[in-house]
């Protein structure tokens, strides 16, 4: 058995909230397996984390639209390390188109990335989280699931409502065996990539007139409360969904 923590992360080869979610696992001492659709850049990932910390990581090409595939990740992490101690679903997609006009393939793959993805990883690795009574997981929502706007769009919106939901009931379920389960709505994580889904009035204004910190949020807002969720300390806390929005929405 593997004499460190194990934690699987979905789309974590990018230049956002996945990749810092890695690297703060990684400073925490946790042996990250780097999961991404972009095979390139996961491999290239784990090899730069390998560098940087002076110890092994891996790195699994992984779409986590593919049933199949996910499990044969779960399977070949345990065949390892024999042990799953984290998983952060943190792989998501959007398009935004009004209700009135959207494809039918906008919503599915909405749908199909953001929320079954989540159900995907967590059929997978629960069970092996299950057999040694021991896990957290942290689903990364967002705050479009709480917000009444047409900014993010119904296809996005609806599945992150739905990782909320299958947060709450997959943590009724396991806690008893050891598993706490919460997820994390981020507000508005900059990244130069969103400029290609949001239109540029959504950026204007938004550190001025909607943040109430006075600037917009960066993804190691996010992975600073992945590394908390995912610890001891947070031992109490399950089935539940956190805010990361400078203020924009808070939500009781
Ligand atoms: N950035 C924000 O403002 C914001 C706000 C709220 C919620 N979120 C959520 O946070 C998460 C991360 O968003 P981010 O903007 O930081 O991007 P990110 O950089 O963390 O993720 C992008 C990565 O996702 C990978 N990816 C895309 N489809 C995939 C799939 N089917 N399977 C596996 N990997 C896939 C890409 O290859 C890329 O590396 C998403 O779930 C997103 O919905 C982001």
């Amino acid at each position: 058995m593997h004499d460190r923590k194990v934690a699987v992360v979905t789309a974590g080869a990018g230049a956002g909230i996945g990749a810092a979610i890695v690297r703060q696992l990684a400073e925490d001492g946790m042996t990250v397996v780097v999961t991404d659709a972009h095979e390139r850049r996961c491999i290239e990932s784990a090899q730069k984390l390998s560098t940087d910390f002076g110890r092994p990581f891996l790195g699994l090409p992984l779409d986590v639209t593919n049933f199949d595939a996910v499990g044969q990740v779960f399977d070949k992490v345990v065949a390892e390390y024999g042990r799953i101690d984290v998983l952060v679903n943190n792989a998501g997609w959007s398009k935004i188109e009004p209700v009135a006009e959207m494809s039918q393939e906008t919503w599915l793959k909405c749908i199909e990335v953001d929320l079954n993805g989540t159900f995907y990883c967590m059929r997978h690795a629960l069970p092996h989280m299950k057999a040694r009574k021991s896990g957290a997981i942290v689903n990364i929502s967002s705050i479009a699931a709480w917000e009444m706007t047409a900014e993010h769009g119904a296809a996005y919106a609806s599945a992150k409502a739905g990782v909320m939901a299958l947060t709450r009931v997959a943590a009724a379920e396991n806690g008893t065996d050891g598993i706490r389960v919460n997820a994390i709505a981020p507000g508005l994580i900059y990244n130069d990539f969103l400029r290609r889904i949001y239109p540029p009035e959504f950026f204007e204004g938004y550190v001025q007139n909607r943040s109430r910190v006075g600037r917009v949020g960066q993804p190691e807002d996010v992975a600073h409360l992945v590394s908390f969720l995912v610890g001891e300390r947070a031992g109490y806390i399950t089935g539940e969904v956190y805010g990361v929005s400078g203020g924009v929405l808070p939500h009781a």
